[in-house]
């Protein structure tokens, strides 16, 4: 068995938070160290201008997460990371699979009907209202950057399952129209890290704004640490450590001894003003070293970049020959192409004829060694020619007698006794 192939996209439109990291970003990095794997990881800037129309934002959210990936050790030669709009073959195949994609498919995805959804209820006469073509297609785009690559696994949010659905669904059908190119992924989710809790004890997320940023300085991660919903009691008395925010985040992070360390403290009542300090500090050191790095990169742009290029070019050498594929299989070929299938089962009918001519001339033999022994009659008669229109004869007038299959039989029988007598005939 090859290597499988694991991919995931980011898409630009935030700067990376701890529930990102602790969700996607690490266990990707993980996984990339993992020899059995080939990773894609890319910047989905392509789906950032679907969400978001504010180009400062897009381009600064582009470099964080670049920084991010770098900072916290993605290795890029083993790692392919790429920006999806350095990839045209992307976008070209993103417009061959939407003319594969039934509308009715993309009717029923989650963030279109969402959408519709919304305008239902606002009571709006028109219920596409607000929706781009680029929300309406977004899973098509999805598909093209996973098939893209042949890949096998896609880590991803469970909001994001029903994507790898479509993108499935959209492989199956071009595979069953040209040809098997594509590779039917596999959505891969993660029900342990889907659960980083942000500072109101809900999931940590952009669209709750309860999130704690990465790389945010020191007097600001320990602001926001502060923040942290607790309850009301008093230092002194046991705290659960299992509906605690605090603890959970210390948890993410910390090794088994140290987290159970945390429990028995919070057992034993520590103060919830000394549970915030004790995350800060942890978390602190944690991310001090990778913080840097960021701030290093974040001021070295033309690096960052320059890593880009590199795996635009690693990526877009995968690319090209699979889209070289799909292009032939859907027709897009050059005026003077000539199919090598075509050429192939021309090469292969010509082996067949031969093959025939072979099998036949097998079957000829077979049959005359059964007519030897009147042959040789026919050698020893004292009159040769008479003997031999006395056998094609008798021959003739069976083969008369005989039904369909008997009579194919004697036929060929006569055939083979008319060449080999023809001297005598
Ligand atoms: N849509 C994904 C998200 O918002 C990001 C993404 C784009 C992606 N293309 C992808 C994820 C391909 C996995 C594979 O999270």
């Amino acid at each position: 068995m090859g290597k499988k192939t694991v991919l995931t996209g980011i898409t630009t439109t935030g700067i990376p938070h701890i529930g990102n990291y602790l969700g996607a970003i690490k266990p990707a990095i993980d996984a990339s160290c993992n020899p059995e794997y080939n990773s894609y990881f890319f910047l989905a800037d392509y789906h950032a201008l679907i969400k978001c129309q504010e180009p400062q934002r897009v381009a600064e959210s582009t470099r964080a997460i670049a920084a991010t990936w770098l900072a916290l050790g993605l290795d890029t030669d083993k790692a392919t990371f790429y920006r999806q709009t350095d990839i045209p073959e992307i976008q070209e195949l993103t417009w061959i699979l939407t003319c594969q994609t039934s509308k009715g498919l993309m009717n029923r995805a989650h963030a279109y009907k969402a959408a519709v959804d919304a305008n239902r209820e606002a009571g709006k006469d028109d219920l596409d209202d607000g929706v781009t073509m680029g929300l309406f297609n977004y899973p098509v785009l999805m598909a093209a950057d996973i098939l893209m690559f042949n890949a096998d696994i896609i880590p991803v949010g469970k909001d994001q399952i029903q994507h790898i659905e479509m993108a499935r669904d959209i492989a199956g059908r071009f595979n069953h129209q040209f040809g098997s190119l594509l590779t039917l992924p596999e959505a891969q989710v993660d029900e342990e890290t889907q659960l980083i809790p942000g500072l109101d004890g809900r999931k940590m997320s952009k669209s709750y704004d309860n999130t704690l940023p990465l790389f945010s300085s020191p007097d600001e991660l320990y602001r926001l640490i502060k923040l942290i919903k607790t309850d009301s009691r008093a230092p002194g008395e046991p705290k659960d450590p299992d509906t605690s925010t605090l603890f959970q985040l210390y948890r993410c992070f910390a090794n088994e001894s140290e987290t159970a360390q945390m429990r028995r403290a919070f057992e034993n009542g520590i103060a919830w003003g000394d549970a915030k300090k004790q995350l800060f500090e942890y978390l602190d050191a944690t991310l001090s070293g990778p913080r840097q790095r960021y701030h290093e990169l974040m001021n070295d742009l033309g690096y960052v970049e320059s890593i880009l290029h590199k795996g635009a070019e690693k990526a877009r050498a995968q690319a090209a020959p699979l889209l070289s594929q799909v292009r032939i299989a859907v027709g897009i070929r050059p005026l003077t192409y000539v199919a090598p299938s075509a050429a192939d089962s021309a090469q292969k009918k010509e082996k067949s004829a031969e093959a025939l001519e072979r099998a036949e001339a097998g079957r000829k033999r077979a049959i005359l060694l059964q007519l030897q022994p009147l042959l040789d009659q026919v050698a020893a008669a004292e009159d040769p020619a008479a003997a031999a229109r006395v056998l094609v004869a008798e021959k003739a007038a069976e083969m008369e007698s005989l039904k369909k299959k008997a009579r194919q039989k004697a036929e060929n029988e006569l055939e083979l006794l008319q060449e080999a007598l023809v001297e005598w005939l």
